[in-house]
């Protein structure tokens, strides 16, 4: 016992005696016993071996031979899209032992590897003009109801009515703009969710929103493709040029004056969306859609391929989208009666005498019939 005792009190006095030392050697405001380690720059260090000849490009072997640890070469191989070795099938994961793409320049981006070339033009061109492109259409479509109200019907309804749209037309119609609705909402809750409505409701909330809302897209993406593909055989008929189409289209459709210029069925600018909106950005929308959902089965999906279709799909969907506000405006507010034609599936003669009067005329006619599902019928529903 009187060991331990005699040991502990050593232990200290060493330990006292050594903080009494420590102390005497100190001057104030100075770390006791710090190295004093004089800095220089990393810029000015040369080793060297960097000043060998073809340095710059040696192979990771050579330069392990003269910097051993040094695996610069190989990470520069790596960021310039190198494929490294990966023991997944390439059937399955093609490019599954490339971790960084290899350089390449999409419109509007640096040179740069794909990934970053890519989120140049996402985050420099289509999100910033794509969002202003909408908010001109918006504002230009208020502008014009503000200054030219709404399309009126002036004569007296006579309460004959005629079969504008069949049930059959109405439903593909009808399952087509759901289907665009939801796409649209939630495509630019996507897109630009994030400048209008994550500052309002927070990070959490709009994570979860962004992604019901991304799985809502996916799903009515292919109900939009068939549905369009229905509508477009529906419709392609009366689409089709006719005389008269350019005579509205030089005087705009008389929109700006105080009667419509005649036309057929539908007009040419009706026409234009049909042919810009519903068919040739109906292609790219739905094609490069049906890439991102991996749809299509004879495609190999690379990280390209998948930029590639973000990059079509954004700036078709964006110019759709800008169309079809066009569309709904006429559709609804803008044009008085269109929207009880589309509901009904029925116009009264006067509505399709002042709108549509080359079509009026043809059905007086007995060119066209006036009821084409129940063509026996005499119906007087008012529209
Ligand atoms: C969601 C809102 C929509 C509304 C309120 C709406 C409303 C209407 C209305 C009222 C008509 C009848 C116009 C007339 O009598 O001449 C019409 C026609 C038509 N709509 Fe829509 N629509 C919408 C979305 C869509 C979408 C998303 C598409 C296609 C992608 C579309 C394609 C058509 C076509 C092809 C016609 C026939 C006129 C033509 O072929 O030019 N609509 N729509």
């Amino acid at each position: 016992m009187s060991r331990l005792i005699q040991s502990v009190l050593a232990i200290s006095l060493w330990w006292v005696a050594g903080g009494l030392a420590v102390a005497a050697d100190s001057t104030p405001g100075q770390a006791a016993s710090a190295p004093q380690v004089q800095s220089i720059s990393i810029q000015s260090v040369k080793p060297d071996a960097s000043d060998a000849p073809g340095y710059a490009e040696q192979t990771n072997q050579q330069r392990a031979a003269v910097q051993p640890g040094n695996n610069a070469p190989m990470w520069r191989d790596v960021g310039r899209g190198a494929e490294g070795y990966t023991s997944l099938p390439k059937s399955q994961a093609p490019e599954a032992g490339v971790l960084i793409q290899p350089f390449v320049q999409y419109p509007g981006s640096r040179l740069t590897n794909a990934g970053e070339a890519w989120r140049q033009v996402r985050n420099q061109w289509i999100i910033p003009y794509g969002g202003s492109f909408l908010l001109v259409v918006l504002g230009a479509i208020a502008i014009f109801y503000w200054r030219q109200g709404a399309i009126r019907v002036h004569g007296k309804p006579t309460g004959v009515v005629i079969e504008r749209f069949t049930p059959l037309e109405r439903a593909a119609h009808w399952a087509n703009a759901m289907a665009f609705v939801v796409l649209a909402v939630s495509g630019v809750t996507m897109a630009f969710g994030k400048f209008f409505i994550q500052p309002f409701i927070g990070d959490m909330l709009f994570g979860w929103l962004a992604y019901v809302l991304k799985n809502a897209h996916n799903f009515a993406g292919p109900l939009f493709a068939v549905s369009l593909l229905i509508v477009f055989i529906t419709f392609v008929k009366d689409n089709l040029p006719q005389a008269g189409d350019l005579a509205w289209l030089l005087k705009g459709g008389g929109m700006f004056g105080d009667s419509e210029i005649p036309s057929n069925r539908f007009n040419a600018g009706e026409k234009v969306i049909f042919w810009g909106g519903v068919f040739a950005l109906g292609i790219l929308v739905v094609a490069s859609g049906l890439v991102l959902d991996k749809l299509l089965p004879f495609l190999i999906y690379e990280r390209s391929s998948m930029q590639i279709a973000h990059m079509v799909h954004a700036v078709a969907a964006v110019l759709m989208l800008g169309m079809f506000i066009g569309h709904i405006y006429m559709g609804t507010i803008g044009t008085e009666g269109a929207y009880q034609a589309m509901k009904t599936g029925y116009v009264d003669e006067t509505w399709a005498k002042e709108h549509h009067e080359l079509w009026y005329n043809d059905i007086k006619a007995n060119k066209i019939p006036a009821n084409r599902s129940t063509p026996q019928a005499d119906k007087a529903v008012n529209a």
